[in-house]
């Protein structure tokens, strides 16, 4: 097909490990920390716990065809990749502890997300467990997209809980076109490519509102009429988080798609403008 990897390389940016770390705690931050409200607080909580188990996924998939990389500029990419993965699911399980003291069994929805890939490695050949994480990431970077361009979707979070899914954000994006260049350098095919979108991403969405549900009934919110109907509303509503990916689902398919088509080096600019000071200030180790 002649897919020339240091074009999709250039046109994105830097893949950059930074340490960090973020001052929310159980003492000091509401379980209600997205804007008040339970609906939203905990679907955000829900997904984070898909983050210990998704996130070594993809690192474990990258490193299965890390040997066959013959580009050293995509090979020392992915590497870092793996870094950056790695401390995202370090701190997301910092905020999953933080709401298991607020009360709720996040440990047993990491195991829910645990399971699905179990199984998944078992059933599935490598390449196209790659292709599960490339699906995987497709949805990160597009979920980060949104949340970094549209202050709607952060309104009223509380500040040290918006840091850590701002800086994820930013890096998802960095690190987006990234096992998508894995998987073409390593010989993936467009069929292997697009057969796992939909599974996959019906799969992270079923099991992250099983996990909210769960957590609004232990919470006694369930039938909490007024705040779910704003909480689906930010989600689904006509401008909603979710509503807005959808372009994003039907465009993987096109054959010639790559992650950076929508090419967010201005967005990043921006946000590292914007954020680079207190980014700065939280960095332990650069
Ligand atoms: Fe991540
Ligand atoms: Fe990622």
């Amino acid at each position: 097909m002649g897919f020339d990897i240091s074009r999709t390389i250039s046109k994105s940016i830097p893949v950059t490990f930074r340490k960090v770390k973020f001052g929310f705690s159980e003492k000091n931050t509401s379980k209600y920390w997205h804007n008040n409200s339970p609906f939203v607080s905990f679907f955000w909580s829900a997904m984070s716990t898909a983050f210990p188990e998704g996130e070594l996924f993809f690192m474990d998939t990258g490193r299965y065809f890390k040997d066959e990389i013959n580009n050293p500029e995509l090979k020392a990419t992915v590497e870092e990749f793996i870094r950056q993965e790695a401390h995202h699911t370090y701190q997301h399980k910092r905020l999953n502890n933080m709401m298991v003291e607020h009360g709720f069994d996040m440990h047993k929805y990491e195991n829910w997300f645990g399971m699905w890939l179990r199984g998944v490695r078992k059933v599935l050949p490598k390449k196209l467990q790659l292709s599960v994480s490339m699906a995987l990431e497709h949805f990160t970077a597009n979920f980060a997209h949104q949340y970094l361009a549209n202050p709607k979707y952060t309104e009223g979070v509380d500040t040290e809980v918006k840091a850590l899914w701002s800086w994820h954000a930013a890096e998802e994006v960095e690190h987006k076109g990234v096992l998508y260049d894995l998987y073409y350098e390593v010989g993936g095919g467009y069929f292997g490519r697009v057969v796992t979108l939909a599974p996959a991403w019906t799969m992270l969405i079923a099991l992250t509102l099983l996990a909210q549900a769960e957590m609004l009934a232990k919470d006694g919110k369930l039938l909490n009429v007024g705040d779910n109907v704003k909480g689906l509303w930010y989600l689904v509503g006509p401008t909603g988080l979710v509503t807005a990916m959808l372009p994003e689902f039907f465009r993987y398919f096109k054959p010639g798609f790559h992650p950076w088509d929508v090419n967010d080096k201005e967005l990043m600019d921006s946000w590292y403008r914007n954020n680079g000071e207190y980014i700065t200030n939280l960095k332990v180790v650069a």
